[in-house]
């Protein structure tokens, strides 16, 4: 049975079913502002803003997991002082955090190899952790100098340390027991990823986790994405049939 929601902007969301994780690659920061006239921090800014309005309706909404792609181990490449605004962009979205979150009932993780970012980012990301493990309920995931490749090399060489210390069998690994190794251990795999920002490619996310969710890409810029584009994501995900490689569910007699 289908309910449809009567509050909701778009009135065709199914809020019976709804992914419980969706994953975003939030791109086009850069463009939203080159556009404007504005200089590329400007976007940043922008996106960050996008990404508090989207938590907060995913968790009205009742999605368990948002996780938003913040930082690629590619974006080192970008100039230093890109890099700087959005890890200083980074402190001040914690700091935020820091104050908020338990009022808010919002837990917050981040996965990436955080080993090289500053020690003041590193603090502040503890201590949202240590925020989180008192809090139940929505949790946003914030991929931060993420790359799906450098995750799974980082898994399997914990894996390998592990096997030479006798406490694991390689013949006896599973899929289940190799994500357990990743970042993302823990978290069910996305039911959805959106990508905005027009691009049609994964970018070195979730390489692993992804591999049986539902895409949904749109040109729109990330800092424009609002609400009612998030619904259009929604409602093209719920017209897909998901198969994990079976065949076309029957209806229940
Ligand atoms: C995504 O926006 C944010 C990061 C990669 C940090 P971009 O900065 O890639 O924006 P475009 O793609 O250049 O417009
Ligand atoms: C992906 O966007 C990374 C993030 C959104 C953090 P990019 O802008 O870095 O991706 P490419 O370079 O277009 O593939
Ligand atoms: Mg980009």
């Amino acid at each position: 049975m289908g309910l449809f929601s009567k509050e909701n902007k778009a009135g065709q969301v199914d809020l019976n079913n709804l992914p419980c994780h969706v994953a975003v690659i939030m791109d086009g920061n850069g463009r939203w502002a080159q556009k404007r006239g504005l200089p590329r921090s400007a976007g940043h800014k922008a996106g960050a803003e996008t990404f508090r309005k989207l938590g907060t309706y995913c968790k009205n909404l009742g999605i368990d997991y948002l996780t938003v792609y913040a930082f690629s181990t590619e974006n080192w490449k970008r100039p230093k002082d890109e890099v700087d605004g959005i890890m200083h962009l980074l402190e001040q979205y914690l700091h935020e955090c820091i104050d908020t979150m338990e009022k808010d009932g919002n837990r917050l993780r981040f996965l990436g190899d955080l080993s090289v970012l500053t020690p003041e980012l590193r603090e502040l990301i503890d201590e949202t952790n240590e925020i989180s493990s008192r809090i139940e309920g929505f949790q946003a995931n914030v991929c931060l100098n993420y790359g799906g490749r450098d995750e799974i090399l980082h898994a399997a060489r914990a894996f390998a340390r592990d096997c030479a210390a006798g406490e694991q069998d390689a013949d006896a690994l599973t899929e289940e027991g190799f994500s357990r190794y990743l970042y993302s251990s823990g978290l069910p795999d996305p039911d959805l990823l959106i990508r905005p920002g027009g691009e049609k490619r994964i970018s070195n996310y979730l390489l692993w986790q992804c591999a049986y969710s539902e895409f949904y890409f749109c040109d729109t810029l990330w800092p424009d994405f609002t609400e009612r584009e998030f619904d259009k994501a929604l409602i093209a995900y719920q017209h897909r049939e998901r198969r994990f490689g079976g065949l076309k569910q029957e209806k229940q007699k």
